[in-house]
């Protein structure tokens, strides 16, 4: 009944979020529990491969990192849906600020694990060319910014369960176009 109704009436919301924004989001959703699981097994397998663990893991977060950057810059140029009829003002607000604390927890994190390596001594080997520590190496610096890093991590895994929760809330219960607004295909 809803998609009848969708069909015949259309909306500024039946168009959802960019195509970018789709493809940027989805992408990202994928790459972040890589990020994660590499992050927390960086000293599971033996000493001779920890730094290639930690590379890898860099190397997921660098590219996280640069997807948010154009991701931002997409979004300040295309803006963002309407909210979807019917959505109460505080269930947007409630969205809203978990969006945003989201996309905050994306910029932390790269920063933070930026300076555990740097404060580590540790360079970032990027194939073409090595990326040097430019800040003199303090390990006990290194190692609490890490927990931080983790914490934040944590923080980061813990919020988008809720939010992936609410996405299949809306979907299956209150069986609004919340989902479809994001979903890859249109
Ligand atoms: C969304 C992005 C990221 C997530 C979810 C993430 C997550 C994690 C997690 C869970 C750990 C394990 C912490 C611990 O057990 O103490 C970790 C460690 C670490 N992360 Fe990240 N991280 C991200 C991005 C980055 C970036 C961009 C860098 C650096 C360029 C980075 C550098 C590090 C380093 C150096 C460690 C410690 C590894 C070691 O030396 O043992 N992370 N990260
Ligand atoms: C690590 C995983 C995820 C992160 C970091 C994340 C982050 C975000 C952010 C920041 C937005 C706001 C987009 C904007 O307005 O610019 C968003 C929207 C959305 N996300 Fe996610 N997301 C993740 C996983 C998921 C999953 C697994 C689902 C579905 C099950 C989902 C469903 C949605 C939906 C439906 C929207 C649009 C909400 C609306 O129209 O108000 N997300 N996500």
């Amino acid at each position: 009944m809803t998609d009848v109704v969708r069909l015949s009436t259309p909306s500024r919301t039946q168009d959802g979020y960019t195509p970018a924004a789709r493809v940027l989001h989805w992408t990202m959703a994928a790459l972040i529990p890589v990020a994660f699981i590499l992050g927390l097994t960086v000293d599971v397998p033996p000493r001779a491969y920890e730094n290639a663990m930690v590379q890898a893991h860099m190397l997921v977060g660098l590219t996280l990192a640069l997807l948010l950057v154009v991701r931002i810059v997409s979004r300040l140029s295309n803006g963002v849906p309407a909210p979807e009829p019917g959505s109460g003002r505080l269930a947007a607000r409630l969205a809203g600020s978990t969006h945003l604390v989201l996309y905050l927890l994306l910029i932390i994190l790269p920063l933070t694990g930026l300076f555990v390596t740097f404060y580590r001594g540790r360079p970032i080997e990027l194939g073409l060319f090595t990326v040097f520590s430019p800040l003199e190496t303090n390990r006990a610096l290194s190692k609490s910014i890490r927990s931080f890093h983790k914490y934040f991590a944590f923080a980061l895994i813990g919020l988008a369960v809720l939010h992936a929760g609410a996405a299949f809330w809306h979907h299956k219960a209150l069986r609004d176009g919340t989902l479809r607004r994001m979903w890859p295909s249109r």
